[in-house]
């Protein structure tokens, strides 16, 4: 193995630099390898977008948000022509395997580069979703948790200084990853996630108790999967007339500095990738799971279902009474 490329792809994610120097570093410096990055994930890869990375390309980038790589959602790489494509740049660099930084989408395409077109993939799994099956972490999650908690901290305090509900709608696509740790973390009287059944009633029923405990505020974490915070606010004043706001973390969980936790684990996973690739790992998704690291094939990433911790969410409901 002499030459290997590196993309990151799909909604960056807090942590996508650290991963991207611990992928160089090592394989420059333990491995001896070249290493070519693409610009703008599989679209990169299409258009020969590259560039060749040095162990300096990746000074300073341990503390950055965002990728340095850039990042794009590509509906060419979804044809078999777009796939074509990234397969002939890749022989035209002589690309001995490539490292794919990225999401559950993400992971559709590696696999099929791995599995339809013979490519030695590994892939890191980086997304603030941490939908991704294989890890019990993504690259990403926790800073963009982080970064929910402290803005719904900030939150809390007008809230109970003014008195009222807030609805704050946090980011997760489809699953309540997000939702349900920055709930915890911020002690919201009511998490709505997707992959738990709720109602409207039973959510006032919350809020109804507590003000007969003396409580004068609240905060509802709500995940983006379940629907918009907006309507849910309409909904709760139309049944009991609270003064309520709503606020829309929105993009601002996907950037800032990665947090160390999310630091250390993109060093860990960068370097590992590296390992499995130079041993001839085809079709890799490496994670960490209880502490260990994993490796499964590409497709286990989207085609099982990663379930939340349902043991936070009750832990919550005690909590927060
Ligand atoms: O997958 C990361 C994510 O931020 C999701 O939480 C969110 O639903 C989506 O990407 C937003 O995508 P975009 O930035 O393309 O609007």
């Amino acid at each position: 193995m002499r030459r290997i490329g590196i993309l990151t792809s799909g909604g960056d994610a807090p942590g996508m630099n650290p991963a991207i120097r611990a992928v160089v570093r090592t394989a420059i410096a333990e491995y001896n390898l070249e290493v070519i990055g693409f610009y703008r994930g599989y679209l990169g890869l299409i258009e020969g977008q590259s560039v060749r990375l040095d162990l300096s390309s990746v000074s300073g980038i341990l503390n950055r948000g965002g990728t340095i790589l850039k990042t794009a959602r590509c509906e060419e790489f979804k044809t078999e022509a777009g796939q074509k494509k990234a397969v002939e740049q890749i022989s035209k660099l002589n690309l001995d395997g490539l490292i794919i930084i990225g999401g559950n989408g993400t992971a559709h395409g590696a696999y099929l580069l791995a599995n339809k077109w013979g490519v030695p993939v590994v892939q890191i799994p980086s997304t603030i979703d941490n939908d991704v099956a294989g890890t019990d972490f993504t690259i990403g999650f926790h800073t963009a948790v982080a970064t929910a908690t402290e803005a719904i901290d900030k939150l809390r305090d007008t809230a109970s200084s003014i008195e009222r509900l807030f609805i704050v709608e946090v980011m997760g696509r489809d699953s309540g990853h997000i939702a349900l740790h920055t709930g915890l973390a911020c002690g919201a009287e009511a998490i709505l996630i997707p992959e738990i059944e709720w109602s409207i009633e039973e959510v006032c029923n919350v809020l109804k108790a507590g003000e007969k405990r003396g409580k004068t505020s609240s905060i509802i974490v709500v995940a983006e999967g379940v629907g918009s915070a907006v309507e849910i606010a309409k909904k709760i004043k139309d049944l009991i007339n609270y003064d309520t706001r709503v606020a829309v973390i929105g993009h601002l969980q996907r950037g800032g500095e990665p947090t160390p936790i999310d630091r250390i684990l993109a060093s860990k996973l960068g370097a590992k990738a590296v390992e499995v690739l130079y041993e001839g790992k085809k079709n890799i998704l490496v994670g960490i799971e209880s502490n260990k690291f994993s490796f499964h094939p590409i497709n286990y990433a989207y085609e099982v279902k990663k379930n939340v911790d349902l043991d936070l969410y009750k832990l919550n409901k005690i909590l927060a009474s």
